[in-house]
């Protein structure tokens, strides 16, 4: 039986699959293969960016695929090479372009990257795309309450979507409680972190209880928490398994001992957004 994501209601009215696939590190000749399997086996939403080199790829899987575009959920992000307001608006294009579409569901700015103090030019950039159309919602990725507060005090339109390396060594508590308070969806990251966490004794005597994989339980307690995931596998019987989580729950004990994995920055996988200006 066809598996059916529950969506999020965005800020904006947009609605999102809970549960998307993301596709960094995979190689462009490979994504249209791995984004093939995920559409077949029933994944709505598909998560790139123009710096992983694999939109074309992307393109070519949805088109492929006969699915009708407004079934699709399509989300990619600038690169911190092409932050500034005209500079934004011309590598949109080129991801339009690249990705073969007229619009894109979601886009974010990558990094914040701080130091080139570019992101609040990007972000009207996005405001221009979300006016005409060409973006249904717009976001940020890997921003920290300092720099969403910026945004906040520069312009009048908040984000839908943050998206943030998150997983159960790295909760992310204050940055989520600031999306909550202000009406931003956490998207999370990594939520396997790249299977660094489906080794740990927690997780494992959780997924014999209830008979399923580590990599299950850790997405159903990303979900249960209310957040956007978006894992990545180029393995078919992982993209099967990662999206057939919709049919059991953790209890209240197991989430919270879950929640007890969290190590804060020494939980990270990726750099941190206060330093990171590539
Ligand atoms: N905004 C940002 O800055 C940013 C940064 C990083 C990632 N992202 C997005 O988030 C997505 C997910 O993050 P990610 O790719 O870094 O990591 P992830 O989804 O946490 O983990 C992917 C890794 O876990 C393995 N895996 C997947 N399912 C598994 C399963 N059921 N059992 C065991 N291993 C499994 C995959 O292996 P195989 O592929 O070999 O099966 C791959 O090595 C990315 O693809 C990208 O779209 C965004």
């Amino acid at each position: 039986m066809a598996i059916t994501v529950p969506d999020i209601t965005l800020n904006n009215g947009v609605l999102m699959p809970q549960l998307g696939f993301g596709v960094f590190q995979v190689p462009d000749a490979e994504t249209t293969a791995a984004v093939r399997t995920a559409l077949d086996a029933g994944y709505r939403s598909i998560d790139t960016a123009a710096v992983y080199g694999n939109e074309a790829g992307v393109g070519t899987a949805l088109r492929e695929s006969g699915i009708a575009r407004d079934e699709l959920f399509v989300t990619t992000k600038v690169w911190n090479a092409d932050q500034g307001y005209d500079e934004t608006l011309s590598a949109f294009d080129a991801s339009l372009q690249k990705l073969g579409l007229d619009s894109v569901d979601l886009y974010l700015i990558h990094w914040p990257a701080p130091d080139r103090d570019l992101y609040s030019s990007s972000w009207r950039a996005l405001e221009a795309l979300l006016a005409d159309g060409r973006a249904r919602a717009i976001g940020v990725s890997n921003f920290q309450p300092q720099h969403l507060d910026r945004l906040a005090e520069e312009s009048g339109i908040v984000p839908a979507v943050n998206q943030v390396e998150l997983h159960p060594a790295l909760q992310q508590r204050a940055v989520s409680a600031y999306n909550g308070q202000h009406g931003i969806a956490t998207e999370a990251w990594s939520p396997l972190a790249q299977g660094a966490t489906l080794g740990d004794p927690v997780i494992l005597a959780i997924a014999e209880a209830h008979s399923r994989s580590a990599a299950q339980v850790v997405l159903r307690w990303h979900l249960q928490r209310g957040r956007i995931v978006i894992p990545k596998s180029v393995t078919p019987a992982r993209i099967a398994a990662n999206l057939d989580v919709f049919d059991f729950d953790l209890d209240d004990t197991e989430l919270t001992a879950i929640d007890g994995l969290d190590r804060g920055d020494d939980g990270r996988t990726g750099p941190h957004p206060d330093d990171f200006n590539a």
